[in-house]
């Protein structure tokens, strides 16, 4: 069955079972292995696109229910790394094994999306579903509140970003707090 859908800005079509999780098309027919597959059965985020602007799991989403919307993937978020999310996860070396990030890097710029400036019990929420087994969960926290920034909005709750200080001066003095704290 052909389905119809925008991947990452493009107009693409696949040809495949209704039934197929969303996740197999993107990897296994499409060949686009960023977004990973843990659990399979929505519990640790691994698998997270966005859908519509949603953050969405894509391991339990049949490909046949989204047909006709817009679906961005890891690959899609910029094709030079420089989305604030992306740019705040290499400033604070954010990832351990790495297996988890992208999921948290998509739910994370859905969240931006929706709440430019959130505060540290916003972030937890949002990422509460998003697992990582390295715990990089402190670091996550931090490259949020360093990509909110970045995407021009102060963060609220960041000791470390309110500073009245470039952003580049921020950004150095951030990683090395990071870095000098774990
Ligand atoms: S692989 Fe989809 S939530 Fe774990
Ligand atoms: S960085 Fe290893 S699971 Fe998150």
């Amino acid at each position: 069955m052909a389905i119809q859908f925008t991947l990452n800005g493009k107009p693409q079509t696949v040809d495949v079972n209704p039934n197929m999780p969303l996740l197999w098309v993107l990897r296994d027919t499409l060949g686009m292995t960023g977004t990973k597959l843990g659990c399979g059965i929505s519990l640790c985020g691994a698998c997270t696109v966005h859908i519509d602007g949603d953050a969405t799991r894509s391991c339990v989403t049949p490909v046949s229910s989204v047909a006709g919307k817009k679906i961005t993937t890891i690959e899609g978020l910029s094709t030079d790394r420089s989305h604030p999310v992306q740019r705040a996860w290499i400033e604070v070396d954010v990832p351990q094994c790495g297996y988890c990030q992208s999921g948290q890097i998509m739910t994370t710029a859905a969240l931006l999306a929706k709440n430019a400036q959130p505060n540290d019990a916003e972030i937890d929420d949002a990422l509460k579903g998003n697992i990582c087994r390295c715990g990089t969960y402190q670091r996550i926290r931090e490259a949020v509140h360093l990509a909110a920034k970045l995407a021009g909005a102060p963060a609220k709750k960041s000791a470390r970003l309110d500073r009245e200080e470039p952003v580049e001066q921020a950004l150095a003095a951030e990683a090395m707090q990071v870095g000098g704290t774990l």
